[in-house]
């Protein structure tokens, strides 16, 4: 396994693998690696002959007084685990490497972006679309991967592949969840053990919405109500947002019908704010 700091040496090596004609799979994370990556490389490693994987802890997806400088950072670690699943290639730039001097160019993907999470987080998918943008630009994957916790960042990434013209496909991998539900994010780690206990009541609330509509509710702002009544149950947590929307285009809906029903929660735990989702449809 080679580490690459340089963006130049990445594309140099990204062009020869594609001159040799081999798959190439691209798992982009900001380190701090868990359960919930590896299973994103080990996919990429079933369907890729060479696995690239990022670790790039993005300042422009960071908002004002959120964790950037204390984002858990240990590439050492990260590497080592990385090597025992079998990754051809890390590429860790520094932010200099990405954002060079004089960077003025942003991608906004515009409506997708400005609900949820971007109307909580001002700026925040400017930074991962940019991102996103420059790492495919330099590794030119066939495929790359990335976790269904994010459903709304998968949108993203989606949509500005196909309206940017990247051959890249998107895979995404099912959320891995703790033994109590809650859902692996390298944030999980900024919780205490008692509060790491308790945000489990994401999932459980998850599950009863997913429940309510097995059963038969259709009505979009009961499902949401189900999801808030059981977080309320959770004195620690405070609702960020509960939302049920299209999981096309996250518009909002009033009833549900035949097409697939994102509901999406982000909670806060203390000083921690974690998001997770699942998907409603007919055929499960
Ligand atoms: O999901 C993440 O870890 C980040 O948003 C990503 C896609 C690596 C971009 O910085």
């Amino acid at each position: 396994m080679e580490i690459i700091n340089r963006k130049q040496r990445m594309a140099s090596i990204a062009r020869k693998l594609r001159r040799e004609s081999k798959t190439v799979g691209f798992v982009p994370t900001m380190g701090a690696l868990h359960e919930g990556h590896l299973t994103l490389v080990k996919e990429a490693r079933q369907m890729s002959d060479i696995v690239i994987v990022s670790i790039f802890v993005n300042p422009t997806q960071f908002g004002p007084g959120e964790d950037f400088e204390r984002y858990p950072r240990d590439l050492t670690a990260d590497a080592a685990m990385l090597a025992e699943y079998e990754v051809d290639y890390v590429f860790a730039p520094d932010t200099d490497e990405i954002y060079i001097p004089g960077f003025s160019t942003y991608v906004y993907v515009e409506g997708l972006t400005e609900t949820l999470e971007g109307a909580s987080r001002p700026g925040h998918f400017r930074g991962v679309a940019t991102v996103v943008t420059i790492l495919l630009n330099t590794v030119r994957p066939d495929l790359a991967f990335f976790g269904s916790k994010d459903a709304q960042q998968v949108g993203v990434v989606k949509r500005l592949t196909r309206d940017l013209g990247f051959e890249t496909e998107i895979v995404v991998v099912p959320t891995v969840r703790e033994e109590s539900g809650l859902a692996m994010s390298s944030r999980n780690a900024y919780l205490n053990e008692d509060e790491r206990q308790k945000a489990s009541i994401l999932y459980q609330a998850l599950r009863e919405a997913k429940l309510a509509f097995k059963n038969g509710e259709r009505n979009a702002s009961a499902i949401a109500q189900i999801v808030e009544d059981k977080i309320a149950t959770e004195p620690l947590a405070r609702i960020d947002y509960v939302a049920v929307v299209s999981n096309d285009d996250l518009e909002p809906i009033d009833k549900i019908a035949d097409s697939e029903v994102l509901v999406a929660v982000a909670v806060r735990f203390g000083k921690v704010r974690l998001i997770d989702n699942v998907i409603l449809n007919r055929k499960q």
